[in-house]
């Protein structure tokens, strides 16, 4: 039993009409106002993707995970209770908010809130507001997202014994700072040919992210949106580059509030019968020269 994709991701922000303009203008998402007031960017048949509220700070707050079935989810339910990260599951006027049938809420060993869902319908199809830009998602979710795990060694056994993800590359690297310890990352992918639905970093991240990922349908559509990146002035904190294990030719940059975004394409799929994880201690095939705010 296993996750079957990154359905969605849920910010809070102080300037929800700045995202709004951000994830049209920037992105190219398709974006609108829920009667709730927040802000919903689409950026392929799914209801949304980004699910943006109000906050009185720019952070992450909850992964969304989609089930493959009704069975499952129900089974994922009983097991996180039973680990004791099962926060609850929500009513009718949660799962609606998300577009679901369903929806539950949990905590990681890190303190990463998430959430399971079954199951988003397809909505209307998707116009990007970028002539010829399209993402690709299903049936591999929205992209990934690598998520702060000082907890490291328990939140790794908690995503994979739990939940049903597997290994896909353990890279450790070097210190951020002399003195301080190695910096290590385990790439993990859902039940879906993309190389990893999910990271976890070893480090905390101050607004609880360390990078969102979309992928573009084109090495054009990434130096399009770079170009917007520079012209909105966003800080861009890699430079363009092509990862080893994913293969993804991407930039990293900060979007409104610092939340870090990698904006990429050509990353490779993954049949993965026979598939054994790999290990590295180099995270870039070239390019990706970092430039994070420590
Ligand atoms: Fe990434």
């Amino acid at each position: 039993m296993k996750v079957a994709a990154l359905g969605y991701v849920r910010l809070q922000v102080r300037d929800l009409e700045e995202w709004r303009k951000f994830g049209e203008e920037v992105l190219g998402f398709a974006a609108a106002t829920a009667d709730d007031g927040s802000v919903r960017l689409k950026m392929d048949a799914a209801p949304f993707r980004y699910l943006i509220e109000q906050g009185d700070a720019d952070r992450f707050t909850a992964s969304g995970w989609e089930c493959r079935s009704e069975a499952d989810y129900e089974r994922f339910l009983i097991v996180l209770d039973s680990a004791g990260a099962l926060v609850g599951e929500g009513g009718a006027p949660e799962a609606e908010a998300r577009r679901t049938a369903r929806v539950a809420f949990a905590t990681d060993p890190s303190g990463n809130a998430f959430e399971l869902c079954w199951s988003r319908a397809a909505d209307s199809p998707f116009t990007s507001p970028i002539a010829g830009l399209e993402f690709i998602t299903d049936p591999m979710g929205l992209g990934h997202v690598v998520l702060p795990a000082p907890e490291f060694a328990a939140t790794v056994a908690f995503y994979q014994d739990l939940l049903g993800f597997r290994l896909s590359d353990d890279l450790t690297l070097p210190p951020p700072a002399a003195g301080a310890p190695e910096q290590r990352l385990n790439f993990l992918h859902a039940d879906n040919p993309r190389h990893h639905s999910l990271g976890l970093y070893n480090y905390p991240a101050p607004n609880g992210i360390v990078h969102i990922m979309a992928e573009a349908n084109s090495l054009d559509s990434v130096g399009l949106c770079l170009d917007r990146v520079k012209a909105a002035e966003l800080p861009v904190v890699a430079s363009l580059g092509r990862h080893f294990n994913d293969s993804m030719v991407s930039f990293y940059f900060l979007a409104p509030g610092g939340i870090p975004m990698e904006f990429g394409y050509d990353g490779q799929q993954y049949d993965w019968t026979n598939f054994e994880p790999t290990q590295g201690a180099v995270a870039d095939l070239w390019g990706h020269e970092y430039n994070f705010p420590s």
